[in-house]
């Protein structure tokens, strides 16, 4: 017998509403679960919750947590070859690579409702909120740590000085309001073999290099391995789209002798703009007369003044600007030509391909939402490309034999 998640969802109500509700966050944890040990962190706030759903604590599904039928669709891995969690999660791109890999999340954490909908209607998993409220001793032990960390500014002028003139400070002094060192403190408790980060490309020279040295110094007194590298999803989809990519492993596990290499790209696209627009757009999407003419008087001027290239109108064989979390506003980075219309906007749809989600994925957003979660997500398949590698790397040298 099983039982399928969807009637689940239904029975106890899991429907993600404002305030943050942790603890649907905990009960779709537990019901991932699939070892007792990780069922542990998240058994007691689910029983609360179920306190009102007496008759489903005494079912015999729960008792026995008979199989649960995973009509979603990126259910977990049934045979997992390896553990991770996915920090500011979004709407989980990292999670759709590395699960392709064989891999189990066995935590997730997101703050925003609207990527949380998106999460849970495509992995079944509602993830818990703010990173900075959550204690680290509470989060399940894991394989990889995974995060696409806000590119917020960081606030380090005081810690770079003190750098400059090469004084020692504490570690908590770096600390301070940046969402990094939720990051690092989480990777102090749980030590992960590796972890797989992610950036804006700018965060290399944000601040003089000084934020990117804090980083990066952070990593060492971690006592991990630090590999990073800029790579562009060109390679896997139609859009330029560099971002910073942060590798490391755990010196006290790997001893600093594991063998890492970032993927080799492929030489050719595979696919073109064309390739991804869908047959039959609806009109709602083609520019306004009025939003037309401001972007060409706009990016008039901006020509005029030796600056910008203001809107971006692709070519059919060619590949898109870099899609971000302002498309909704004026999609103005990348628009579609169309004959004897204004151009249009990408539809969510091809935003969804644009990163190189299956087909399959879900969008339960509005239009707005969609655009800003698309925007702020990741080329899935470069990202899995680089799992790969880091799972080859923990593999390879589990196998070496000691020497
Ligand atoms: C750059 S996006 C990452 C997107 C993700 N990699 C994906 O594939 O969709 C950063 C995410 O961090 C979330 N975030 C920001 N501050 C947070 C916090 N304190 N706790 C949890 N999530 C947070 C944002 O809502 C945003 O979705």
């Amino acid at each position: 017998m099983t039982v399928k998640y969807s009637e689940l969802k239904k029975r106890l109500n899991i429907e993600i509403k404002k305030p943050e509700q942790s603890e649907l966050a905990s009960l779709t944890h537990y019901l991932q679960s699939n070892t007792e040990e990780a069922r542990g962190y998240f058994e007691n706030s689910t029983l609360d919750y179920l306190e009102d759903y007496s008759a489903e604590v005494a079912e015999p599904w729960f008792q026995g947590l008979l199989p649960i039928k995973w009509d979603i669709p990126f259910p977990p891995p049934e045979d997992p070859k390896f553990t991770f969690i996915d920090l500011f999660a979004g709407i989980g791109g990292f999670r759709l690579g590395l699960q392709k890999l064989g891999g189990k999340c066995v935590f997730s954490s997101e703050w925003n409702h609207y990527a949380q909908k998106t999460y849970e209607a495509n992995f079944g998993e509602v993830p818990f909120g703010d990173i900075t409220k959550i204690d680290e001793s509470e989060i399940p032990n894991h394989d990889i740590l995974v995060g696409g960390f806000p590119c917020q500014p960081f606030s380090i002028a005081g810690v770079s000085k003190k750098n400059s003139l090469g004084k020692d400070h504490g570690f908590l002094d770096e600390t301070q309001g940046t969402l990094f060192f939720d990051i690092v403190r989480i990777i102090k408790e749980k030590r992960p073999k590796a972890f797989l980060l992610e950036n804006v490309k700018n965060l290399v020279s944000h601040d003089k290099g000084n934020t990117f040295r804090v980083i990066s110094n952070s990593i060492d007194k971690l006592n991990y391995t630090f590999y990073p590298m800029v790579l562009d999803g060109k390679y896997f989809v139609p859009q330029h789209r560099e971002r910073i990519i942060m590798v490391g492993f755990d010196k006290k596990r790997f001893k600093g002798e594991e063998q890492f290499e970032f993927p080799k790209m492929p030489q050719n696209p595979p696919k073109v703009i064309e390739d991804i627009l869908e047959k039959s757009v609806d009109p709602k999407y083609t520019l306004s007369d009025k939003l037309w003419n401001y972007l060409q008087r706009y990016a008039a001027k901006h020509k005029a003044a030796g600056n910008g290239f203001g809107f971006g109108l692709v070519n059919f064989d060619g590949i898109s600007r870099t899609l971000s979390a302002r498309y909704y506003k004026d999609g103005s980075e990348i628009l579609i030509p169309q004959e004897g219309k204004n151009p249009r906007r990408l539809t969510p749809r091809e935003c969804a391909r644009l990163q190189g989600y299956p087909e399959k994925f879900k969008i339960p957003v509005s239009d707005t939402q969609a655009y800003k979660q698309f925007g702020n997500s990741v080329v899935t398949p470069l990202m899995q490309e680089v799992g790969k590698q880091i799972i080859k790397t923990i593999f390879e040298y589990d196998l070496t034999p000691a020497s």
